[in-house]
């Protein structure tokens, strides 16, 4: 079965939050889901999902160096993750914090890995990946667990 991997980075919960409802929205699609802190993912890990959704906090308007540090060691593995369906989420301290900038670096080295890159729609309203400003409330929640649904129907729909 299709697989669906969700990678974040958190010091203070909030991104974790996140992970968790985007990993409830990818189980609802039917495939398989994973959870997992960036430092417990390997090359391996990227390569055997279908589907990828990678989480950072904002630092100074940018992924945290955690997350970098994944794409860094993902060279190696240049060529093999092209098509797997990508996705990016946030959260920052403040609405102008940079939390758009953060998940377009994201998106950046999903897009360098020649990956298909899934937006948020209009009415969640996160534009290029969903949002948290601090402790995500119910409706991010929501937008999170949509996001990984949308992320798992569309791995199914590749693997068919
Ligand atoms: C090193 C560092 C840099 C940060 N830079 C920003 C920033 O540029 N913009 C912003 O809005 N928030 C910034 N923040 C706040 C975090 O993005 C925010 O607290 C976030 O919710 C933390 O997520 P977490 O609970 O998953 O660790 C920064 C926090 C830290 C620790």
């Amino acid at each position: 079965m299709a697989e669906v991997l969700v990678v974040y980075h958190s010091r203070t919960g909030n991104t974790a939050k996140m992970a968790e409802a985007i990993g409830e929205g990818a189980k609802s699609s039917g495939v398989n889901v994973s959870v997992k802190k960036v430092g417990d993912v390997n090359l391996d890990n990227l390569l055997s999902a279908s589907g990828i959704i990678i989480g950072s906090p904002t630092y100074y308007g940018q992924m945290a160096s955690e997350i970098k540090q994944l794409f860094d060691s993902s060279s190696p593995v240049r060529g093999q993750l092209e098509n797997k369906v990508g996705a990016a989420f946030t959260s920052s301290g403040s609405s102008e914090g940079g939390n758009q900038t953060t998940l377009l670096s994201i998106i950046q080295a999903m897009l360098i890995h020649a990956m298909i890159v899934v937006g948020d729609p209009m009415e969640t309203g996160g534009h290029y990946g969903v949002v948290a400003v601090g402790m995500p409330d119910e409706k991010v929640l929501n937008a999170c667990r949509l996001l990984g649904l949308r992320v798992g129907n569309l791995v199914r729909k590749l693997s068919a």
